[in-house]
């Protein structure tokens, strides 16, 4: 009996991969339209409802996501809507769609990354897009050639959507400036890192079904940390209570403690992190980013896995249904203790793969949204 369920669980598996192949196939003998008119299929979320909205209208208009500070409650819950919708198209034997079929995506990387990089990239090609992968060593950028020219060269090649990465922070906002094409900031400087912000929001809401009311505490390097201020922005605009605790010399001056202190981030700041962690939620040790540090900061990282290092015991601390995150890379031993890392609390992983949904969906929604220009 168990033989002929498993076979027949087997047959089954097989008829939904062989319909799904058929899909594809079927759109890939579809005459070819040209690239710049090439139409996107809406996902069944964008379906116009009776009063004639669409789920994606919060999008409508919107050309690039550059940061989260202008990005509305309502904007977030459609991707995450959308990126439900990806999941669902992650779970089946071929996670691929046509949707955008036709259309390029171009990832332009100032700066080493793995995460962000292959996400992207893995998101893209999910969607059907061609995927062009440039860095700044390899290219003319290493002749001299400006961020300008290189983004409008690209544009002229063809590009429907740049991803772009950069030490520089602003950096995607001079890409921005000078293209027509939807831009999507994917790091830069110490600014920030909007789908960084948009998966660690996912990932909580995944674990505890909302934000609301959840005390968020993010650890460590704030100064340099772009996934901080993001964070920030996206997990306060979802309704959660946000505390960002180092040593002072790792806080941004703006939010030291002081009579005239004024924070342009919507957080609250701690200095004692056995104090700030009772009773927290979420706890996500960041990076020392230790190629961004100068001027002494540390006084030595063995001084700082003391004191701001996240271990077992000050984990337990926190709620009993607490989760631990990382935007990564880690620097285990240091900003987090490698058992802690990967214990039972860690939700590290899954932030990664929830990457490629949200990605999905910040693609999807830009293009869709952006449709008509591009005609
Ligand atoms: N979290 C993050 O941005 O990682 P990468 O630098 O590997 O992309």
């Amino acid at each position: 009996m168990a033989t002929e369920r498993a076979t027949g669980t087997r047959k089954a598996d097989i008829a939904k991969e062989e319909a799904a192949i058929a899909s594809i196939v079927s759109a890939d003998t579809e005459a070819e339209a040209p690239r710049t008119t090439a139409a996107i299929e809406p996902m069944p979320s964008t379906d116009h409802g009776p009063d004639g909205q669409t789920a994606a209208d919060p999008w409508v208009g919107r050309r690039h996501l550059l940061d989260l500070d202008d990005v509305s409650r309502e904007e977030i819950e459609v991707v995450f809507q959308t990126a439900d919708e990806m999941k669902e198209v992650l779970s089946r034997p071929i996670p691929r769609l046509p949707t955008l079929r036709g259309h390029s995506v171009v990832n332009l990387f100032y700066e080493p990354s793995t995460r962000t990089r292959v996400s992207f990239e893995v998101s893209a090609k999910n969607l059907g897009a061609d995927v062009i992968n440039v860095t700044a060593s390899g290219s003319s950028v290493e002749k001299g050639e400006t961020l300008v020219d290189t983004v409008q060269t690209l544009q002229a090649l063809g590009a429907d959507l740049l991803v772009v990465r950069h030490k520089d922070s602003g950096a995607p906002y001079t890409v921005a400036q000078h293209t027509d094409i939807s831009v999507v900031n994917a790091g830069d400087g110490t600014h920030a890192h909007p789908t960084q912000a948009l998966l660690d929001a996912y990932t909580i809401r995944e674990h505890f079904g909302r934000l609301d009311g959840l005390r968020v505490l993010i650890v460590g390097d704030i100064a340099h940390s772009r996934v901080a201020r993001s964070d920030a922005w996206a997990f306060n605009a979802l309704g959660a209570q946000v505390t960002f605790c180092g040593p002072p010399t790792l806080l941004p001056p703006t939010m030291l403690p002081g009579k005239r202190r004024c924070s342009p981030w919507p957080a609250s700041v701690a200095l004692d992190l056995d104090a700030a962690i009772k009773d927290v939620d979420v706890v996500m040790p960041l990076r020392v980013q230790l190629e961004r540090q100068e001027g002494g900061r540390l006084a030595s990282l063995r001084e700082y896995a003391r004191d701001f290092g996240i271990n077992r015991a000050r984990l337990e601390t926190a709620a009993r249904d607490a989760i631990l995150m990382h935007p990564g890379p880690m620097n285990e031993g240091v900003e987090v203790d490698p058992d802690v890392a990967h214990g039972e609390r860690s939700v590290v992983q899954e932030q990664v793969t929830n990457g490629v949904a949200i990605r999905m969906a910040v693609i999807y929604l830009l293009m869709m949204a952006t449709a008509g220009r591009r005609a």
